[in-house]
């Protein structure tokens, strides 16, 4: 106990790799004050789950969904993972296969495994899904074609109309993997909402780029229909069914993602998108300039072909910075990474 009592969270002067971030201070009220409600049994818990439908509706606007159906997850694996369960028990297939592309999280690996559907991985160009070899994988067994919008390594965004159409013709599902690029890109060129694409499912986490206090990720679907998929009796509560993977969760996401939204919508989202974009803008201009190669910004996520004794010296000098599987280094400018921060950042790039 005196252990815990001592020990100091990890700040985020530094960090320059999460993709969580410090939850606003209202979020992070509101976490505090919901700690002890449990929406999963929402007969029990009735302002918590009040609370939740508030949630979706305001992750339905980010999302371009005027009417959405869906709940806070533990996370975007818990969506994606809920997601490939709603596309497989939709279908009629007994031998399911979901088509995604390589950069796809590897939450959708574990998500494959449980749920016993083969996961076909298609190339990439320039780490978008290429679209010919998503629909050279298509088929009549495949259930959900999956897109990403804002890739973990890259911040790439697929082509998702072209790709929610192919699992359209194909009478697959398509869903979108926002889970973190979902609260930059209403605020950016990019088509990849419901109001861009005949999409079903989609995973945004408001832990994320949503300054919503951990655990806060989010499952959206089309209707309540897509959502009945995942429903099971719950003969002990007053409620009768449950459509979530855990039984009890905390209302603590609950009750900080909506205070999020509530404070930040649309407008402080705007800003940290503006902000966020500017400041990738900036480190990719000065590795640039010391000769580095750069991939985006796409979204606020800069990769560079930073050697790895110049990385392990950073890490050294207590930066929190990793790699992405081909080696790059990743900076993703999350709302607590400032200038300053990255300027100091540079600046110890430039001592080595
Ligand atoms: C695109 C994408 N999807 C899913 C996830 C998994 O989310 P979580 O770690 O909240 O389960 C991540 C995590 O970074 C992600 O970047």
């Amino acid at each position: 106990m005196q252990q815990v009592e001592h020990a100091e969270p990890q700040d985020f002067d530094r960090v320059l790799t999460s993709m969580c971030t410090e939850p606003h201070p209202r979020a992070r009220a509101a976490a505090e004050r919901f700690l002890a409600t449990n929406p999963g049994d929402p007969g029990t818990y009735e302002t918590v789950a009040e609370m939740e439908t508030e949630a979706v509706d305001l992750l339905g606007a980010v999302a371009g969904h005027p009417d959405p159906a869906g709940y806070i997850t533990s996370g975007g694996t818990e969506a994606n993972i809920q997601a490939v369960r709603i596309a497989r028990n939709r279908a009629e297939t007994n031998n399911p296969n979901v088509v995604a592309p390589r950069s796809a999280h590897f939450s959708f690996r574990k998500a494959a495994e449980l749920l016993d559907v083969e996961l076909r991985t298609a190339p990439v160009v320039e780490h978008r899904a290429d679209l010919a070899g998503v629909a050279e994988l298509v088929d009549g067994d495949t259930v959900a074609v999956v897109g990403v919008a804002g890739s973990t390594e890259y911040g790439t965004v697929d082509p998702i109309p072209a790709m929610a159409a192919l699992a359209a013709d194909a009478g697959a599902l398509c869903h979108v993997d926002a889970a973190w690029g979902g609260f930059y890109l209403r605020f950016s060129d990019h088509d990849w909402g419901f109001d861009h694409a005949d999409i079903d499912t989609m995973t945004i986490d408001p832990h994320k780029g949503g300054q919503a206090a951990i655990p806060a990720g989010g499952l959206l679907v089309r209707d309540e229909t897509l959502l009945g998929e995942l429903a099971v009796d719950t003969p002990y509560l007053e409620s009768t069914s449950q459509a979530t993977l855990t039984g009890t969760r905390s209302g603590a996401g609950v009750a900080s993602a909506l205070a999020a939204m509530e404070t930040l919508w649309p407008g402080g989202y705007r800003e940290q998108y503006d902000r966020a974009m500017a400041n990738a803008e900036w480190v990719a201009e000065a590795l640039t300039s010391r000769g580095h190669e750069v991939v985006g910004p796409h979204l606020p996520l800069v990769a560079a072909d930073v050697s790895v004794p110049m990385t392990d010296e950073l890490r050294e000098r207590g930066w929190r910075v990793s790699k992405t599987g081909a080696g790059e280094l990743r900076i993703v400018c999350m709302p607590h990474v400032t200038r300053s921060m990255l300027r100091s950042f540079v600046a110890d790039l430039d001592w080595y």
